[in-house]
Parts: C-alpha cells; structure tokens; sequence
C-alpha cells in the first residue's frame, strides 16, 4: 500500500476522473510568445509535469483579451489562431495519463499600460501600487462589462477547441474577476457594486456564460482568494458566503487561495510561513459546498498534502512550486522515494523572475523551464573530474557532470555539504535552505559523484588524483573591510556567527546590509541584546530581487531590538564604540560587545589561480562564488551550464 493513499486515490470533478489528487497549480512561465501562443519550451515542461505523474495540469492565467494581459510573455485565449498549439500541448500531456486545465482570466487593475499597450480597466478607479507605477485605471462602462463575459466565454469555447479537460476561472488574486467581487476594488454603484449580491453579479455571469457556452460535460473551476488579507477586502467569513452561489451557478470545484497584489505573500507565500498554510481556509469553505475543494499554499511535502487530504479539510491539492521544482514529486512520492525530491523551499526566486519577465526557472532545478536545453546527454568521453568544493555550485556541477558519465570526485573541506547556504541553518524563517543543501549533495551522490569529507585541498593533493578537468567551487568568504581603529575593534567573522548558535550579546554592530548582513542580523536579534544595521546603500539585501528577500526584511525591521541606518558608512571604530556618518551627520555609537563585518564578500579564487598556473596541468574551470560572490541562484544556474557544457 502506498505510503500516501489519500494522495494516490482518483478523484472526481464534475463528469471527470482524475488519477490522483494533485492539481498543478496555474503558475505563468514567461515562456509564451508576446502573440500568447504556447512554444515548445512550454509544452516540454508540462509533458515532464504529466509524465512526473500529476493528476491535472492548470497552465497558467490565459488572458481572455490583450487588454487584460499581465505580462508580456503570458499565454493567451483570445484567438482561434492559438488553439493549434494548444492541442499538441494537450495530446503532450495526455499520452501520459495526465489531464489538463485552461485558466482563463483579465488582469483589470493588477497590469500596467507597458502591457496591455492601452489604460488597464477596472470596477472601479482604484489603482494597484503594487504593479510599478500604480495606474490609474479606466472604470469599465456596462457594455464594456458586458463585451468581457462575452470575451471569457469565447475563450472558454477555445479551451474547448483545444482539448483541455478543464476549465478554471480564476476569480482570485485580485484580478478582474475578483476586484468586482472585493469591496476592496469595487467602489461602484449600479448593477455590479454596492452591496454584495451586486458585487457577485459580475463573477455569476462569467460563470454562466462560459457554461452556456460549453454545455454541460466539462468541468468548470473556479479559483477563490478566500480571505484578502486587505483592510477592506474579502475575508474568510465572505469567501464562505460567496462559494455556495458559485456552487449553484455551475462551478464543479472550487480551489482555494488567497491574497490580492496588495498582500502578494499570501499568493505565493515565502519560506517564513508554514506549509499547508491555507487549509484552514479550505476547511471552513468545504462545508458550505457539495462540490470537491482543493487548497494550495506551500504543499511541497506529500506528507503535508496527504495530511491535508486524510483529514478532510480538502478533496484535492493544489500543488504549484513543488512540482515547479520537481516534475516527478507525484512519482518519487507514490514509489517511496520522497527522499529523493527536489523540495521547493519557498525562495521565490521563480517568483520574482516572473515580475522581470525573465523565463520562470527554479533555484534548486535547473532543468526546470530548461527541460530539452538540459537533458542529460553522454559525455563524448568519460573523464576523471575533481571538484572542490561541496557548497551549491560544486554539488551542481558534480551532479551534471556524473549523469554525463564523467567520473567526479568533490572534495570538501568541512565535515558536510552545503557551503553558505547552511549558514541559513539558525537564521529565523530561512532554515529551509538547508534541506536544499542536502538535497544537493544527495543528487550529485545519487548520479555517481564521491563526495569527500574533511579533505583541504591544495594542489600536490588535486594533482596527486590525475584528473582530467578540474572544476574549482571554493566560494567566498567576507572580507574585512579598511576602516580606522578596526585592530582594536571586537571584530568577528560573519560566518562563524551564523554557524554557531552562540550566546546573547549586548549591543551588536553589523556592516553591511547586503543578504548576509541581513541574515546575520536577524540570528543575532534572535540572541537577544541590541542590533544596529549600517548599509551605505539604500535598500537591503538588494543582491536578491524584491520579492526574496521581502519577507526576511520585513521581519528585521519588525524586531525592536534592531535599529537599521540607511545611506550610512561607518568611519572609524574602537575597542567598543563606532562612528557613523549619515547624511552629513556624525553618529556615535557606544558599549559595542560585537562588530561583524558583512560587506564586501571577497571571492576564494587563489587555488583556481594555482592551478590554471600548472605547466601541462588538467583543464581548470572556476564556478559560482569564487568567480564573482552572487546567490545561490547564480551558483547553482552557472555550475550546470559548466557542467552540460564539459
Ligand atoms: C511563478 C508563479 C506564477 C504564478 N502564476 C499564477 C497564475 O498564473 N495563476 C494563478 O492562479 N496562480 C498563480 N500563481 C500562484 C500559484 O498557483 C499558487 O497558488 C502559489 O504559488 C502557492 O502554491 P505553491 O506554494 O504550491 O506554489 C503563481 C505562482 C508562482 C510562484
């Protein structure tokens, strides 16, 4: 029997079997032409998702109408000419026993005019700060409300024509669907504003349009933010309101979420909240319905999806960054492989690709999005390859270049794997990036690598094991910066604060507001004692993009034992005291037990340069930090271009 039988048990929606549980999650991919076409880079990913073992497959938010796109390369459903591509797709898909959804959608308020080439159009003149610029957008007039039902049905009926299986319409995120329906955005007065059966008339009468439209047999989602988490906004007690009238206007299952732009985390929440964190809104709306529910909400360990299932608090899950960073997380879970998954640890980074209109790839998969481009293919020659180094890069390149057939040794100068990113271990909210850590390692292990322990290289010891190449990944470490006074100063190393728990300090002096500083700020705040920040930049942690790093920053600022200087350079230091200067002022600081330096990372490049040196030596390849200190995200993306490449 399987270990997850409530994940592995078909289920039904409406007319429709499904072969388990788990609904890919819409999530859109930048991969789509500017016309909304579907490429082959596309439908590579979602055959890999299908052949991975996900019961249904929900694309993305297809705009029903150009002026409702929200990103440039964002698949559309406005025209006949788009349902070729479709169905290859589709048949994709469906040759391996997966089903597939279309969710069709308009952003309104949440797109800018750069997209849609004209003014976004809303309910009501509410603009979204939270799209750059904050438009201003058009009120919709009646026979324009009118021509969208028209728009979302004609869409349906290309669904349809293409062959999917599903239909979701997305009524959640704050998107036009939703803004009718959220006092939030809906300011009007007339037939579709005011009270809330006013407010619903809008989202009713997409439903039984896209219903007449496609008749009875294929089901029809649709995807609710149960609770806005705006002031003003929908809340949960609404959300089961509203779900009974969605019931009786012919939705066959309701899939829940939650959050608007305004309260983007709890769209797609960070690494600091809980997995399964929306099911208590799912478990309150499945009893005003009789139609199945499903939740997403960081599902990415199939015992938080069976948990959720066998307790009744949804008939299906709705998985998105799971399988975005693991197309098989159906397969190993149902084999008893679980061990082996590539988790998503909520890092955002697909996320905030998405927002830059970059393909949507993954931090920890770096076939995700790149799935022909980085199928594994033979080394021409099998080659003896050292690696040094068992941090992100190494681990990735390690695990390429064994898949290929290479013979690949890492070694490792402390007793585990992982390099920075176990320094995330007792940072709070981050210790995720641990377990990535160890997924890592376990892969390049699991495709043939050895991985050696304790082991500082230097180059008699590299030389002596007679590779063929030789892949450096020594990392960065953070350097010291030059300031007056620092010989007197408490100084102490920025990763052996984060590596050790340590005891409470009284007043600490982190320099440099980058990622680090950030981390090591936030573990010591954690300690107890006081914890000033000074940054000579303007934001923090601005090597992650915004979203990233969103969440750890607003828990520092949160903290009242921690006190951030912006635009402020530290001048000199004492035995136990700083001098800052910010704006022209001077600013004292005193009674410093502890000053960390975290800015600039300096990269650990000599023994590359050693090596490179060698007369007649092996081939030497620099990857990650130690070329340029960056994230992991580069590290990681760098070592498997290297290692395809070798
Ligand atoms: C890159 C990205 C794109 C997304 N695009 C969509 C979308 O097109 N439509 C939608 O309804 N939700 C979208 N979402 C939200 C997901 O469907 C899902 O609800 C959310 O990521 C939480 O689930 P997860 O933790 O399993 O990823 C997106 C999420 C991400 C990370």
């Amino acid at each position: 029997m399987s270990t997850f039988p409530h994940l592995f048990a078909p289920g039904r929606i409406g007319r429709l079997t499904v072969r388990n549980r788990i609904l890919m999650a819409p999530m859109e991919k930048n991969l789509a032409l500017p016309t909304g076409a579907v490429t082959q880079r596309y439908i590579d990913y979602c055959e890999a998702r299908a052949a991975g073992g996900a019961g249904l497959i929900m694309l993305e938010s297809m705009y029903v109408h150009p002026a409702g796109m929200g990103h440039r390369y964002q698949l559309g459903l406005h025209d006949d000419e788009l349902v070729p591509g479709y169905r290859r797709l589709v048949d994709a898909c469906h040759r391996h026993g997966a089903l597939v959804g279309a969710e069709i959608y308009f952003a309104g308020r949440e797109t800018s005019s750069p997209v849609t080439l004209t003014q976004p159009v809303a309910p009501s003149a509410v603009p979204c700060t939270a799209v750059a610029g904050g438009e201003m957008p058009r009120i919709l007039t009646i026979p324009e409300i009118r021509d969208l039902v028209d728009a979302f049905a004609a869409a349906a009926v290309r669904a349809v024509a293409s062959g999917f299986n599903v239909i979701e319409i997305h009524g959640a995120h704050g998107y036009l669907i939703g803004q009718f329906l959220s006092p939030f955005s809906n300011r009007r007065d007339d037939e579709y504003g005011g009270d809330f059966a006013r407010r619903l008339r809008f989202p009713l009468e997409v439903i039984r349009a896209v219903r007449a439209a496609v008749g009875t047999d294929i089901p029809l989602l649709y995807r609710l933010s149960a609770d806005e988490h705006v002031e003003g906004g929908l809340t949960l007690a609404d959300a089961c309101r509203i779900a009974p009238h969605l019931e009786a206007a012919g939705i066959d299952l309701i899939d829940v979420s939650a959050g608007i732009y305004e309260s983007a985390p709890w769209i797609v929440q960070p690494m600091e909240m809980p997995q399964g964190c929306l099911a208590a809104l799912a478990a309150a709306i499945r009893p005003t319905v009789k139609i199945p529910v499903s939740v997403a909400g960081r599902i990415s360990d199939p015992q938080v999806a069976e948990s959720i299932l066998a307790a009744g608090t949804a008939d299906f899950v709705t998985v998105g960054r799971a399988l975005h960073a693991d197309a098989e997380w159906p397969r190993k879970s149902r084999e008893g492989r679980a061990q082996e998954i590539c988790y998503c640890v909520a890092c955002l980074k697909c996320s905030d690709l998405l927002g830059q209109n970059e393909p949507v790839l993954c931090l920890a998969n770096t076939q995700t999005s790149r799935e022909r481009q980085y199928a594994i293919r033979p080394a021409a020659r099998r080659e003896s390859v050292v690696v040094i180094g068992a941090g992100p890069a190494g681990l990735e390149a390690a695990r390429v270049l064994a898949l290929r057939g290479h013979a690949v040794t890492v070694l490792e100068r402390e007793s585990e794997p992982g390099g920075q990113l176990l320094l995330n271990r007792h940072i709070p909210g981050r210790s995720d990036f641990a377990a990535l850590a160890e997924y890592l390692a376990g892969a390049a292990a699991r495709a043939g690598a050895s991985l050696r322990y304790g082991v500082d290289a230097d180059q008699d010891f590299v030389l002596g094991l007679h590779p063929h190449a030789v892949v450096v990944a020594t990392g960065a470490v953070p350097g010291i910066p030059c300031i007056p006074g620092m010989d007197d100063a408490p100084l102490v190393d920025a990763f052996s604060v984060l590596q050790k728990r340590g005891g409470g300090i009284r007043r600490a002096l982190v320099i440099g507001g980058g990622m680090l500083g950030v981390g090591v700020a936030l573990a010591l705040a954690e300690r107890g004692g006081e914890v000033i920040v000074v940054e000579p930049g303007n934001t923090l942690s601005s090597e992650l993009g915004m979203r990233p790093c969103w969440q750890t920053v607003a828990d520092l600022r949160a903290r009242k034992n921690v006190t951030i200087h912006l635009g402020t350079t530290v001048e000199a230091l004492g035995s136990d005291r700083a001098l800052l200067r910010k704006a022209g002022q001077e600013i004292a600081i005193r009674s410093l037990d502890l000053i960390v330096p975290a800015r600039p990372m300096v990269s650990q490049m000599s023994l590359a340069e050693i090596l490179k040196a060698v007369p007649g030596g092996p081939a030497v390849f620099d990857v990650g930090d130690c070329v340029v200190p960056r994230t992991a995200f580069e590290a990681i993306h760098d070592a498997a271009a290297l290692g395809h490449r070798l």
